[in-house]
């Protein structure tokens, strides 16, 4: 009893109190994460990464002037904790511009070159002492290939005498239709004029990142400044924090061969591709700050093996990724209710997980699913006011979450590479039905701003959290059982 007292004192006057009523989780000052062979191990051993997306966390624990919401944060953060989940995928960038720009989190961490949002820095130093306290680890995402937080194209319209970003079709707030409160939705996708250019050409104005020396230098940075801050909760550096997991150099990265078709599943080799040698140049400079964390690119992998190994081979890597997205990529419709169409997505996941985890042993290094997600039975939407209401069922989306988080769990076991699931996202106690805007514009669905508000949310009490606890309970059990011999071959 005193000395647990003590403890709570100790950890108290270290700014790491231990949430009332639970026992300490908290991540030691030196407990780093580390790779060896195909697996994770940290100081209790193996380390299996039952994660789940909550990019908008810095944005969530921002000041209430700054758009933030304190007792959602905390209440979400318990509701994950309570579920076993000890990884989120977390947003470490967002970048502004000089004139408000669309679809994009508001406000940004990074308002102009060199000019940060200090309530919103904070909000990042309070999602990770919050997260520590409670066990959980991050992967830090730096950068970003799409429109939803500003990302490449934002840097290399500073870089270009603030170039008119393409935009490509987004999602619109205020556009029609409109329910009759304002600001609760619904919109829609735009659909013409300068914010509905195809993907493609969106991707390849961001892409010019690759080879634009002052949006690089200015993208070097914002990942050193964000890498040198000091913690102002807990005091901790963040280069000095092993709450970080990860620093990954951005989300969903391209190919710059123009024949890329972003939608699209499988791309020909080009070794000449710009992606590479930017891989090998940001991770090289993120090793250099950081020796003690480890490091991943973002990937999604669907451009297939010959891109997968290439991009994930640099010594820099530590591991790889991967992203499945079955209805983006045209394999899955979420207006069928067929057994067919939910079975197409079943194995083409299985296949994809089976095809990654050979190609990451043939590299000698893990794979983590960060990304994965399916919409609600939205069959039963079509005819109502908005196609992703909260109420409709999941019985697909439940069963295909059996499937991969189940592959993924039999990868890891039978000593494959899989470490981890990780699906999109957390939305917590949010709901289209009762979505409010802030006064920045923002609802913090688990779906981010470019995309219809609750089409891939993760909520509080759906079916799909408890198959993630669930996978966290089985995994547990079997690392005390049999952990001490999976060293990974
Ligand atoms: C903040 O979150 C709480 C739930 O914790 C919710 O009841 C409240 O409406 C939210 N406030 C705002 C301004 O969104
Ligand atoms: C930059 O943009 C401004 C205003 O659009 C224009 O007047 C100026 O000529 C541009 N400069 C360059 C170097 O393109
Ligand atoms: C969103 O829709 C509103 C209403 O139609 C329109 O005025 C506004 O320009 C649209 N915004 C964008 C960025 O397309
Ligand atoms: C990966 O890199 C190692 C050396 O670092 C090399 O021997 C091997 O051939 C590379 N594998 C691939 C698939 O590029
Ligand atoms: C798996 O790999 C094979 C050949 O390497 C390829 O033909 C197939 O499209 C891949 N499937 C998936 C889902 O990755
Ligand atoms: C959005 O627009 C599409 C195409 O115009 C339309 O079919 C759909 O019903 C609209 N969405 C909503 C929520 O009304
Ligand atoms: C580990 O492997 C050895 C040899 O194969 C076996 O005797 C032992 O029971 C195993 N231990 C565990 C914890 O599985």
């Amino acid at each position: 009893m005193r000395a647990a007292v003590q403890l709570l004192l100790a950890s108290l006057a270290a700014g790491t109190a231990v949430p009332r009523g639970r026992k300490s989780h908290a991540i030691d000052k030196d407990d780093f994460v580390y790779v060896d062979g195909l697996r994770l191990y940290d100081s209790k051993g193996l380390h299996y990464l039952t994660g789940i997306n909550y990019w908008a966390c810095m944005n969530l624990a921002a000041s209430s002037s700054s758009g933030g919401n304190h007792s959602r944060l905390i209440t979400e953060l318990d509701q994950m904790a309570g579920k076993g989940i000890n990884h989120l995928r977390i947003m470490a960038s967002s970048e502004g511009a000089p004139t408000p720009q669309p679809f994009r989190m508001n406000p940004p961490l990074l308002e102009a070159p060199g000019h940060y949002n200090e309530p919103v820095f904070k909000g990042l130093d309070i999602c990770l002492a919050e997260m520590s306290k409670r066990g959980m680890r991050a992967t830090m995402t730096l950068g970003n290939e799409w429109q939803w937080s500003g990302g490449f194209a934002q840097f290399v319209s500073w870089a270009t005498n603030d170039t008119q970003i393409p935009y490509p079709s987004s999602w619109n707030l205020t556009a029609p239709p409109q329910r009759n409160t304002p600001g609760t939705g619904w919109g829609n996708y735009t659909t013409e004029g300068i914010d509905a250019v195809p993907y493609d050409k969106f991707t390849h104005f961001a892409n010019r990142i690759y080879s634009n020396d002052q949006a690089e230098k200015w993208y070097k940075n914002h990942i050193k400044t964000v890498m040198s801050r000091r913690n102002t909760v807990n005091g901790r550096l963040y280069t000095e924090d092993p709450t970080i997991m990860t620093w990954q150099l951005a989300n969903e990265p391209q190919a710059s061969d123009p024949r890329d078709a972003t939608n699209h599943f499988g791309l020909d080799p080009n070794p000449n591709d710009l992606l590479f040698p930017w891989v090998d140049r940001i991770s090289s400079f993120i090793r250099s700050l950081a020796p003690k964390q480890l490091i991943s690119v973002g990937l999604e992998s669907k451009q297939g093996e010959y891109y997968f190994k290439k991009v994930h081979n640099f010594s820099t890597v530590d591991y790889a990724t991967t992203h499945c997205w079955v209805q983006n990529w045209g394999i899955y419709n979420m207006y069928d209710s067929s057994e067919a169409n939910l079975k197409a997505a079943q194995d083409f996941a299985k296949n994809f997980m089976r095809n990654t985890s050979r190609w990451a042993v043939d590299i000698g290094k893990p794979v983590f699913l960060e990304e994965f997600g399916m919409a609600r039975d939205n069959w039963e939407n079509k005819n109502k006011e908005y196609p992703y209401l909260s109420s409709a069922s999941t019985s697909h989306k439940d069963a295909y979450f059996k499937t991969i988080i189940g592959t993924v769990m039999n990868d890891f076991r039978n000593g494959g590479a899989y470490i981890g699931t990780s699906p999109w996202a957390y939305g917590g106690i949010y709901r289209p039905e009762t979505q409010h805007v802030n006064e920045f514009g923002m609802v913090w669905a688990g779906d981010p701003p470019h995309e219809s508000p609750g089409w891939y949310d993760l909520y509080d009490i759906d079916q799909a959290m408890d198959i993630v606890s669930k996978q966290q309970r089985i995994i547990a059990k079997w690392i005390k059982e049999h952990g001490k011999n999976s060293t990974g071959y």
